[in-house]
């Protein structure tokens, strides 16, 4: 039994992207997430009260670009005509550099040196010429909103966040970021880039999930809101399923190291035992 586990956690392993299978554009570079000691990375389900705020992000490797943006999709909010579903823009945010240095984190995936990317303090000004000006200030096109998945099919959602290498962006590039975040739903990420001319410069990606404990309510129940609130929402569960789970200590070996490999597997077994116990 637990060689099959943790074959299947090796297999899991090889195939993981960053970004969540079929989702373009993908990334198979790690994208650092972190809010408040939580580590969120590559497919594990956390609660929601855990990313009601903006969190920080960076990289394992120091970028060389000289701007980047950061973009969080909802890939699975529910339509009225399930299982159909749609997509919601959760944050685009511009004009992102990579410290000089790094950062550790101590989180629930272990210590990670992190490359942090930060708004561009105005005391930098180390592109020149208007458009790259324009394109390195740091605007929040879309400001940060958590994930707050609603009582209906789908229960669980994927949050994925791309890093984008906007290094030598337009004014015009910079306006069509503008015009798609416009309208967050059905946002297409790729849509997106192309129409600001950054084809090609996703340089990493993540995902994560975040579970309603539903039950699930009909498909045309009022959708406002987010009725129901998240798997979180709860002070009992406000330690979060990551590192927080009895159901994930229990498979687990430590307090979330060797969380990342066969987060995909483990995240379905989490929130198996998270039905199970009612959170
Ligand atoms: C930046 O890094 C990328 C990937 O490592 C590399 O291909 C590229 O040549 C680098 N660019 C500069 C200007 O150093
Ligand atoms: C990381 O967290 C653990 C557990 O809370 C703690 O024992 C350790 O001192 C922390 N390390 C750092 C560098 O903060
Ligand atoms: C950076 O640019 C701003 C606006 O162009 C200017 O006000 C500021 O003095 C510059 N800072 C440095 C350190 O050059
Ligand atoms: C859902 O609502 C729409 C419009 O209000 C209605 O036409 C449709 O029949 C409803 N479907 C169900 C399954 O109740
Ligand atoms: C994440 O959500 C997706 C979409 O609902 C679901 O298919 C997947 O099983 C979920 N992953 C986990 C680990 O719960």
């Amino acid at each position: 039994m637990v060689s099959k586990c943790l074959a299947a956690l090796v297999a899991a392993a090889t195939v993981l992207a960053r970004t969540p299978a079929g989702f373009t554009p993908s990334s198979e570079t790690d994208l650092v997430v972190e809010y408040n000691g939580f580590a969120p990375l590559n497919g594990v389900v956390v609660s929601r009260s855990v990313t009601t705020s903006q969190p920080r992000i960076g990289t394992r490797a120091r970028l060389n670009g000289t701007s980047y943006a950061v973009m969080m999709i909802d890939l699975d909010i529910p339509t009225n005509n399930p299982p159909e579903t749609n997509t919601l823009l959760h944050w685009m945010q511009t004009g992102l550099t990579p410290a000089t240095a790094p950062t550790t984190l101590n989180t629930t995936a272990g210590t990670i040196s992190a490359f942090l990317l930060e708004p561009r303090s105005s005391s930098s000004n180390s592109t020149t010429g208007a458009a790259a000006a324009a394109a390195a200030v740091a605007e929040a096109i879309r400001p940060y909103s958590g994930p707050n998945p609603p009582a209906r099919v789908p229960l669980s959602h994927r949050y994925t966040q791309i890093l984008v290498d906007t290094s030598g962006l337009t004014a015009q590039g910079v306006e069509a970021l503008r015009g798609a975040a416009a309208t967050i739903r059905g946002f297409d990420a790729g849509t997106a880039l192309a129409a600001a001319g950054l084809e090609g410069r996703v340089v990493a990606g993540n995902s994560y999930n975040v579970t309603n404990a539903g039950p699930a309510l009909a498909p045309n129940a009022t959708t406002g809101g987010g009725a129901g609130g998240g798997g979180g929402g709860g002070s009992a569960s406000g330690t979060g399923v990551i590192g927080g789970g009895a159901s994930q200590t229990a498979v687990l070996p430590g307090a979330g190291v060797g969380l990342r490999p066969g987060s995909v597997v483990l995240g379905g077994l989490v929130a198996v035992g998270m039905v199970a116990v009612g959170l």
